[in-house]
């Protein structure tokens, strides 16, 4: 596995490796876990070279303090990823990605500032940002991203079709651990009972689910999720929506087309997420 740490490295690495057939990117911020490992594995699945960045973003942290915070693995997921057959992996440092009088910024200006976009407010642009001179610098066929951040999912789509970005999205369903949380890398930072806790996310969703299925609407699914939650008193629940899976918006009355069901709710000082689409009904 060939590791490039400046801009010039990646280029002529990725022209060589073009030659012999496609390129599909899987970018992280490290801290790898098994939901990584499935966007790796989908993307082996469908695509001769897989390529991936491991880049801690600045500028899609709120504050330093989570910036410095941020478990740092490196040689931890570069074995990962060597294990796991990723041709190439770029790790550039922030002097390498940012010029220093950068100033562009890339907005989707409604969806960025909705749902966690008002709790995180900047996250967004700075996720569009920094994917975006991602596949600048890679021109990847495909890219690989988890349903597990829905919303980012949904503005990275939307920036491709607006920018007309000559790549194709894939997503991947969220991987689980065996209680049912989502696989996240925030997951190591939660106390004991907290860690215990946190299962209930997953079941608020699936009671979610199900209440769609016999006919509630958006608002009182959000209602219940939000009730079923606060119970735990470990349990600080930030927001609950229940929205329209293509485009976020809300509901008005009856769940009518693909709907996903989006929380955030913080544990400790550890705010979590899970963006959970909710399955058509089987008759
Ligand atoms: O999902 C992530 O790990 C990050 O937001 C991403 C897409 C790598 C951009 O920094």
């Amino acid at each position: 596995m060939q590791i490039c740490y400046t801009k010039d490295e990646l280029r002529v690495a990725l022209a060589d490796l073009r030659r012999s057939g496609d390129i599909g990117l899987v970018p992280t911020m490290g801290h790898l876990h098994a939901g990584h490992m499935a966007l790796v594995s989908k993307a082996r699945s469908d695509t001769t070279h897989v390529v991936a960045s491991i880049f801690v973003n600045p500028i899609q942290f709120g504050s330093q303090e989570d910036l410095v915070n941020y478990p740092r693995t490196l040689e931890h997921d570069l074995d990962m990823l060597r294990a796991a057959g990723v041709a190439l992996v770029f790790v550039p440092n922030t002097q390498t990605m940012f010029h220093e009088e950068a100033q562009t910024i890339i907005e989707t200006t409604a969806l960025s500032t909705m749902l966690m976009g008002s709790l995180r407010p900047g996250h967004f642009k700075g996720v569009a940002t920094i994917v975006m001179k991602l596949f600048n610098l890679f021109q990847p066929d495909r890219a690989y991203f988890g349903e597990k951040d829905y919303q980012q999912l949904a503005v990275i789509r939307t920036m491709v079709r607006d920018l007309d970005v000559p790549v194709d999205i894939v997503s991947v369903a969220t991987v689980r651990e065996p209680d049912g949380l989502a696989m996240s890398s925030r997951n190591s930072r939660l106390s004991k009972p907290s860690r215990a806790a946190a299962a209930i996310l997953f079941h608020a969703c699936k009671m979610g689910e199900t209440m769609a299925h016999e006919g509630a609407t958006a608002d009182e699914i959000s209602r219940q999720i939000f009730e079923v939650i606060s119970e735990n008193p470990l349990a600080d629940v930030q927001s609950v929506d229940v929205r329209h899976a293509d485009t976020l918006e809300e509901y008005e009355g009856l769940i009518t087309a693909p709907a996903v069901i989006l929380l955030a709710v913080r544990f400790d000082p550890v705010l979590l997420i899970d963006q959970y689409v909710i399955k058509q009904k089987q008759d």
